[in-house]
């Protein structure tokens, strides 16, 4: 198999985003959308991925340095942007000889890589392969023409083209796969005598007949996979895409998704056997379903894993950012729940509404279901955390770690002082703030002591005169 050496065009400024930020690096389901195209060069096994950064290089390089580290990325500078073309001529020191060289857009993130496999079988290394699809509106798009017998002659660019020209639906895609040594010579043939007065890449069509290549269309239906993103609505309409396409490959698998049109991975998410989730879910980083877990609606989960049969009532947060959560087997969590990062929990544990949970494991069966804030804490088996009551585990420079132990009561509207320990099996009266640590088994309260006065009279208004 001939090398596979991928070029990326990604200099273009993106006008029509209105935006700051360099197009290619807006986020298509939580990824950089140059991002997901050096992804697919990466699953192609690309030996060498170039891109092409103009507009924006210094902080798209940058950028694409820091989440490819593992990689060999090359960049390749085009200043000012000339053509497609000239986009490619800026890659050619970094072409070896004896590759397959395959053109990519930064823009076009949906391109899968089966796609790309079967243009490199039709270039079989030694012809040039165009990727086309047919557009009911062809508008802008370069066109295939065709001689009489169906062999491709040339892509006419929509500006140049004929009436009879602009009446092809069949468009090119941007996408080619050609062998290097019959690129480098094109490219070096290019020139700009055309209505946009660019280097179009598009003319080593030309070439190729002229030298006697044969020119192949590999032509595919789905529209997605070529779509470009130029404009926030093209944008939403290929996250929406990508994630229609990910909800019918998880349902595909089983898993039971109330509304496909209403579900968002934004990174990696494994489901066991018979999950379910609810509509408005929103996954992110990685996530981990186990067997029979239940999500409910209105749902943000990121890096976190839930053990088998735990439920997730709606409009819970999970967000285990570096540390990650845990949520052990049969755990009942939310509603309006929210576990931070270091959130570790055992089986059975049951976290109520309005409770927040922060580095902190819960021992097996131990329960906090109503107001409370559990930070740096760790929490023995079957353990019952009162509604209101919180850990006060930040003395205004450090955190300090409240240890209760197992079987513990604390009763409601509760203050634990940290560093402190309440022993096995005691009990923290309702309202009590606790600084000193307890023994095991015994009753603490610490609150101003009831008094009640027989027969009181609150104050009247004095009369008017
Ligand atoms: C190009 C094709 C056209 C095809 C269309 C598909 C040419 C001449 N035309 O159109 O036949 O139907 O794609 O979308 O190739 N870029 C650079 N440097 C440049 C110019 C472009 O890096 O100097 C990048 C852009 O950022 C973009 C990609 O190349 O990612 C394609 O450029 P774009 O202007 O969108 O394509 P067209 O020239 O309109
Ligand atoms: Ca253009």
């Amino acid at each position: 198999m001939t090398a596979l050496d991928v070029v990326i065009m990604a200099a273009g400024k993106g006008t029509r985003m209105k935006s700051s930020m360099p197009k290619v690096l807006h986020q298509l389901a939580g990824k950089a959308l140059v991002q997901h195209v050096i992804d697919t060069a990466r699953s192609l096994k690309a030996r060498n991925t170039i891109v092409i950064t103009g507009h924006g290089a210094e902080l798209v390089e940058p950028a694409l340095l820091a989440a490819n580290a593992a990689d060999h990325l090359q960049f390749a500078h085009q200043m000012p942007q000339l053509g497609t073309g000239h986009a490619v001529q800026q890659a050619v020191p970094l072409l070896p000889d004896d590759g397959v060289v395959v053109v990519l857009s930064g823009d076009v993130p949906l391109t899968q890589a089966d796609t790309l496999k079967a243009l490199l079988d039709v270039c079989g290394g030694k012809q040039l392969a165009l990727l086309t699809i047919d557009f009911a509106d062809p508008t802008g798009y370069g066109r295939i023409v065709r001689s009489p017998s169906g062999q491709v002659h040339a892509i006419v660019e929509h500006k140049d083209a004929n009436a009879e020209q602009r009446d092809i639906h069949e468009v090119y895609s941007g996408i080619m796969a050609v062998p290097a040594k019959l690129l480098k010579p094109w490219l070096a043939r290019l020139d700009n005598h055309n209505a946009q007065q660019e280097f179009y890449l598009t003319d080593v069509v030309k070439f190729a007949e002229a030298d006697g290549v044969s020119v192949v269309a590999c032509k595919i239906t789905d529209a997605a996979q070529v779509a470009g993103v130029n404009s926030p609505t093209q944008l939403a309409e290929l996250e929406r895409a990508f994630q229609q396409r990910q909800a019918h490959a998880f349902m595909a698998d089983g898993v039971r998704i109330m509304d496909p049109a209403r579900f968002d991975v934004r990174g990696t998410l494994t489901c066991e056997q018979d999950v379910e989730i609810d509509v408005n879910c929103i996954f992110q980083g990685n996530v981990s379903l186990g067997q029979g877990v239940k999500i409910g609606a209105n749902c943000v989960i990121a890096n976190c894993t839930i053990e088998a049969g735990a439920v997730i009532h709606p409009f819970t947060h999970i967000d285990g950012e570096k540390l990650g959560v845990t949520v052990g087997e049969g755990a009942l969590i939310g509603p309006f729940a929210r576990l931070r990062p270091g959130a570790q929990l055992a089986a059975e544990v049951h976290i109520g509404n309005f409770v927040e949970v922060k580095n902190s494991t819960m021992a097996k069966g131990s329960k906090a279901n109503h107001l409370a804030y559990l930070g740096d804490a760790t929490v023995g088996e079957r353990v019952n955390y009162g509604a209101g009551s919180i850990t006060a585990n930040y003395d205004g420079a450090n955190k300090h770690r409240t240890v209760i132990e197992a079987d513990v009561h604390i009763g409601s509207n509760c203050v634990l002082v940290a560093p402190v320990t309440i022993g096995a099996g005691g009990t923290v009266g309702g309202g009590s703030t606790i600084t000193k640590s307890t023994e095991a088994g015994a009753l603490s309260v610490a609150r101003g002591k009831q008094i009640s006065i027989a027969n009181y009279k609150r104050p009247e208004k004095k009369p008017k005169v």
